[in-house]
């Protein structure tokens, strides 16, 4: 889809480029690399493309969204990312999560993702239930992927690659667990070991499991698995589709 970005003042461009170094310092330093992925995630995975709510505007801002089941522990993100927030009053928090995200790829060792600033807040948090639910299967994933956000099988598989940082949390998810050797950094194992099956100490949800079993899902892991560079090049693609979700759309 074309896309009509808004034209932001110089001065907030400037606010943008200084507030992407404090971030890259600050998340390096905390390791929160993965929280912020998953803030930014399910800030813009709430979009609904046939009403046109939801999506990556700020609103994980409010209580409210973060008491959302599915965003169990983001209240962190939020509480860890304020700080530096209020030195950019005039960003808006849509930018800011959504640019906190695209950080975390970069500084993990993932694709440079493109960014395009001029996101506004919306006052409304979205309805609870968009978010995917890991007990569930393909058809669910394409619901709530495709039908809903808008976004491609492809998008699917290779948005999930985003599982090769971090972990789960018992007290979050109810999961407990990584799904890589190395959940500080973003690379194509999430991929590999997919391919390679359960191994002692890692994890995967029954929504990863579904990647490799789906006949259409399970081409594109053999790729992404096999070509890193590949993967990070549509990841990236992909990023910013999700990142711009009801965004700029011309
Ligand atoms: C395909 C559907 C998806 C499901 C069902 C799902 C589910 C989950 C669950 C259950 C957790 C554990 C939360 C916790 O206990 O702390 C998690 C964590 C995470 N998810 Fe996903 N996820 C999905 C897609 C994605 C996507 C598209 C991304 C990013 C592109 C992503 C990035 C992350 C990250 C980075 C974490 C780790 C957070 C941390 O270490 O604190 N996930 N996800």
């Amino acid at each position: 889809m074309t896309k009509n970005y808004p034209k932001v003042s110089e001065e907030y461009q400037k606010a943008i480029d200084k507030a992407k170094r404090k971030l890259r310092g600050f998340i390096a330093e905390k390791g929160c690399a993965p929280l912020m992925l998953r803030i930014a995630w399910h800030s813009a995975g709430t979009y609904d493309a046939n009403t046109k709510t939801g999506g990556p505007f700020g609103t994980m801002r409010h209580a409210a969204e973060q008491a959302h089941a599915a965003n169990n522990g983001l209240d962190i993100a939020v509480r860890l990312l304020e700080p530096i927030k209020q030195q950019f009053p005039i960003l808006s928090y849509a930018d800011f999560y959504q640019l906190a995200g695209v950080v975390a790829v970069e500084i993990t060792g993932g694709p440079e993702i493109p960014f395009h600033p001029g996101r506004e807040d919306k006052p409304e948090p979205p309805p609870e239930g968009r978010l995917p639910n890991a007990t569930k299967g393909a058809d669910h994933l394409r619901e709530v992927f495709g039908k809903t956000m808008g976004l491609s099988d492809k998008d699917i598989v290779v948005l999930s690659g985003g599982h090769t940082l971090g972990r789960c949390h018992k007290e979050r998810s109810g999961f407990d667990g990584p799904w890589t050797a190395n959940p500080l950094i973003f690379d194509n194992s999430f991929f590999t070991e997919l391919l390679a099956g359960q191994t002692e100490g890692l994890l995967q949800l029954p929504t990863d499991t579904v990647l490799v079993t789906d006949p259409v899902f399970r081409p594109y892991v053999e790729k992404y698995a096999a070509d890193e560079d590949a993967f990070f090049a549509d990841y990236a693609e992909a990023h910013v589709k999700l990142s711009e979700l009801g965004f700029a759309e011309a």
